[in-house]
């Protein structure tokens, strides 16, 4: 059974997570922005955007950005609250049944991921993958509590999506870990030649 209704049926208010309300969420906000590991990215993609408020973030350091989300009520109020940046594109796909053409350098799965069963991560795992150029960072953040509606543990997510990868940074707080891959060891210092 499609999980769309529900989501639509969550986004029949504006904001229902409380992105705009919560000091939450602007914090968490904050820890993930500051950890991206470039300035700027090529071209990124956030699955699950709801109504783009990280998307909006993210913006703000991708030269391109795509964002998907299975709802259509949330990628009309993601869309609405992103018309000012035509650098951001909004679709609607549901994964990862659906999956967008081309390769990404920033990949985010932000509080998505425990929606999806076991073998669903598999299989957005390997999509996943397939789409993060070779220099790419994949970002993955997850509440820890559980809650109605979680499909899958996030350690069980983070274990599935990072599987592969070398760990670029983990954050984790009583609340909510923040962890990121990429396919070669990652060191800023060295790249800026400190060490
Ligand atoms: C909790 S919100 C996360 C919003 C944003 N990524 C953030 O972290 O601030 C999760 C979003 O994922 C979407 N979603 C859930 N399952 C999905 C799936 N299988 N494919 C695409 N989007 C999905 C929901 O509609 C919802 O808008």
């Amino acid at each position: 059974m499609s999980a769309q209704p529900y989501f639509d049926e969550v986004h029949a208010i504006d904001d229902p997570f409380g992105y705009r309300s919560r000091w939450y969420e602007e914090r968490k906000r904050g820890v993930l922005m500051a950890s991206l590991t470039r300035r700027s990215f090529q071209r990124g993609w956030e699955l699950g955007c709801s109504n783009g408020v990280l998307t909006e973030a993210l913006a703000g350091r991708c030269e391109r950005l795509l964002a998907t989300d299975i709802s259509p009520r949330a990628t009309f109020q993601a869309r609405r609250s992103l018309a000012h940046l035509p650098h951001v594109q909004v679709h609607c796909a549901q994964h990862p049944q659906q999956w967008p053409a081309g390769r990404f350098d920033l990949i985010v799965c932000s509080e998505m991921g425990y929606y999806l069963g076991p073998d669903a991560l598999v299989e957005l795992r390997d999509g996943v993958h397939a789409a993060l150029k070779d220099d790419g960072l994949l970002v993955a953040c997850h509440w820890l509590p559980s809650f109605n509606g979680r499909a899958s543990r996030t350690a069980l997510v983070h274990e599935r999506l990072g599987r592969g990868l070398q760990e670029a940074f983990c954050y984790r707080d009583s609340d909510f870990v923040l962890q990121a891959w990429s396919r070669t060891p990652l060191s800023l210092a060295s790249e800026e030649g400190l060490r």
